[in-house]
């Protein structure tokens, strides 16, 4: 196999022993005691980027161990990594494929290759179809078969096709327009059955989002959808109610979809980085081509201080290295993601499939399987509702879940109330998991109980927080679609950064593939077309659902 990135095992690498001797030497030193010892902690655990500040002092993480990280970058050759992957390089080697879903969204004037053609024109191109069509919908002059404007928008598609425009168009509500926009991805023909009730087929169009075009849930739903549409409509309709976006414009054809209604995607966009591309359709049409714009120009930004800010200031790659730190010598399980505000709570649901479907792997860049730690677990819901339903095993488990807070310092309707209040939870939550509260501090606050002193022994241990929980704080100015384009890039670099020191492929997801053919198998066998031989708790299953 061409060897495009670098081949190293980071267990390999002489800095990954001093990682490990540096993480003996510190492991028993609190937060608390890391402040101390460094007066001016916060003159290098603070990035000022345009309107993010990123505060990453409450980490378990002193100078000299942040500085092995950033050697690890080097010595990981992250650098010339990153240059491969904007300039175009096949750097997803197992699907030979380049990958280049920052070129949507790209600032910088050069042409981007692939493989010696200059993308960008056609993007342009792509991107201004894209937007008159939008135009047309939003205004009203696209009209549906019986002449009226249309109202409602049903987004077809799962994975990426879904969770990226699904998490964009809640998040961006704020700027939404009078377009109702809904989204069907589960084959669960009950998930299809809510989102179609009360849909009016003179006023609704259907944008069919697969790069494939061959995936069972999203094409099973269209062909229903159309034949519900068909029942009520005549054929010549389709051409008003149902656009595709996909790069596979020979499926697109044979479902109906006329070359004018289909919008392209190129095969070095991953599924879950494509809501920058056409896959973007519905939030275009959602919040209107200036706001969808303003998407990428955040995007765009954070990609270009991604390629250009050296690594100690580089917001991605900190929080990359912070993840491995934890991930590989302190051997956290899982992260937590915690946006303060309602409009993200799809965000960690979204961070997953990037997250999980792109470095869950086992196997190196090498061939062989990793000796070592790779992809996170990531959960998370908006605060303060995740105050009252999870924090508790953050705040007092036997588990260490590193989490990220993500707030906006000010609130789009201007309730000021109101946002002092979720701002001094945000703060006061992350300052809490720092410092928890000792023996002593409970003792004091238990003797002005009035409690007899045998039930203030008794319960004084299960009111005490050993505190020491590290956490990111990612303070934003306002939640708007250049804001949200950087934090989603922000997250997609991180995800790059991690499986390129991991030494595996994060842009390929071959562990998806064998539940999607047992499935076809299994199918053949519940629908009496097939009979397979299974093992026995899978035929038992079988026969359970027969009878
Ligand atoms: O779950 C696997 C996957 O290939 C994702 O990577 C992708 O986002 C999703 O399926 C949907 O694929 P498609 O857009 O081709 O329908």
């Amino acid at each position: 196999m061409q060897k495009i990135l670098p081949d190293t095992n980071p267990t390999q690498l002489n800095v990954w022993e001093s990682l490990k001797r540096h993480f003996e030497n510190i492991n028993q030193i609190s937060l608390k005691t890391h402040f101390e010892n460094e007066p001016k902690r916060l003159d290098y655990t603070v990035i000022q980027w345009e309107d993010f500040y990123v505060d990453f002092s409450k980490n378990r993480l002193d100078k000299k161990g942040f500085d092995l990280l950033l050697q690890l970058a080097q010595e990981g050759n992250l650098k010339q990594a990153i240059e491969a992957q904007f300039s175009g390089e096949k750097i997803n080697v197992t699907e030979d494929r380049a990958v280049l879903h920052s070129a949507s969204r790209t600032l910088k004037n050069d042409p981007v290759l692939v493989e010696g053609e200059n993308v960008l024109p056609n993007l342009e191109a792509t991107l201004k179809k894209m937007n008159a069509f939008c135009d047309q919908v939003i205004s009203g002059k696209w009209k549906g078969y019986t002449g009226k404007p249309i109202t409602h928008i049903v987004n077809i598609g799962i994975g990426g096709s879904d969770l990226g425009p699904a998490m964009v168009v809640e998040a961006l509500e704020h700027y939404k327009n009078h377009l109702e926009v809904r989204f069907v991805s589960n084959v669960e023909g009950d998930h299809h059955q809510e989102i179609m009730k009360d849909l009016d087929p003179e006023t609704t169009l259907f944008v069919i989002v697969s790069k494939t075009f061959t995936t069972q849930e999203t094409i099973s739903n269209a062909n229903s959808i159309r034949t519900w549409f068909l029942s009520q409509a005549p054929k010549e309709a389709i051409t008003k109610h149902f656009v595709a976006v996909s790069t596979n414009t020979e499926k697109t054809a044979a479902f109906g979809i006329s070359s004018e209604n289909t919008f392209p995607m190129n095969d070095w966009v991953g599924g879950r980085f494509s809501l920058w591309s056409t896959v973007g359709l519905s939030i275009c049409l959602a919040v209107g081509p200036k706001n969808f714009e303003q998407l990428l120009k955040g995007a765009g930004k954070m990609d270009a201080h991604f390629q250009d800010a050296s690594f100690d200031q580089n917001i991605p790659v900190v929080l990359a290295l912070i993840s491995i730190w934890y991930n590989n010598f302190w051997n956290a399980e899982s992260e937590a993601i915690i946006p303060y505000t309602q409009y993200l709570r799809n965000l960690p649901a979204y961070l997953q499939q990037g997250i999980m479907e792109s470095n869950g792997k086992s196997i190196g860049r090498d061939g062989h399987r990793v000796n070592y730690q790779t992809g996170t677990i990531i959960w998370g819901a908006s605060g303060t509702n995740a105050q009252h339903a999870f924090f508790q095993l953050i705040h007092q488990g036997t588990k260490l879940i590193p989490a990220d807070f993500i707030g906006f310092k000010k609130s789009l309707y201007g309730n000021k109330d109101h946002q002092d209040k979720l701002l001094a939870n945000f703060v006061a939550q992350t300052e809490a998991l720092m410092n928890g509260k000792t023996r002593d501090q409970v003792n004091k606050e238990l003797e002005a109980s009035g409690l007899s002193p045998e039930t203030q022994e008794k319960i004084a241990p299960f009111k005490v927080f050993e505190g020491n929980k590290p956490t990111n704080t990612l303070l934003i100015d306002s939640l708007t679609p250049a804001s949200l384009g950087a934090l989603i890039a922000l997250y997609e670099h991180k995800i790059f950064v991690q499986g390129i020191l991991w030494n595996i492929y994060s842009y390929d997801q071959w562990g998806v593939e064998l539940g999607k053919q047992l499935a076809n198998v299994v199918l053949e066998d519940i629908k009496g077309k097939g009979q397979h031989a299974h093992d026995k708790s899978t035929s038992a299953l079988l026969k359970h659902i027969a009878d």
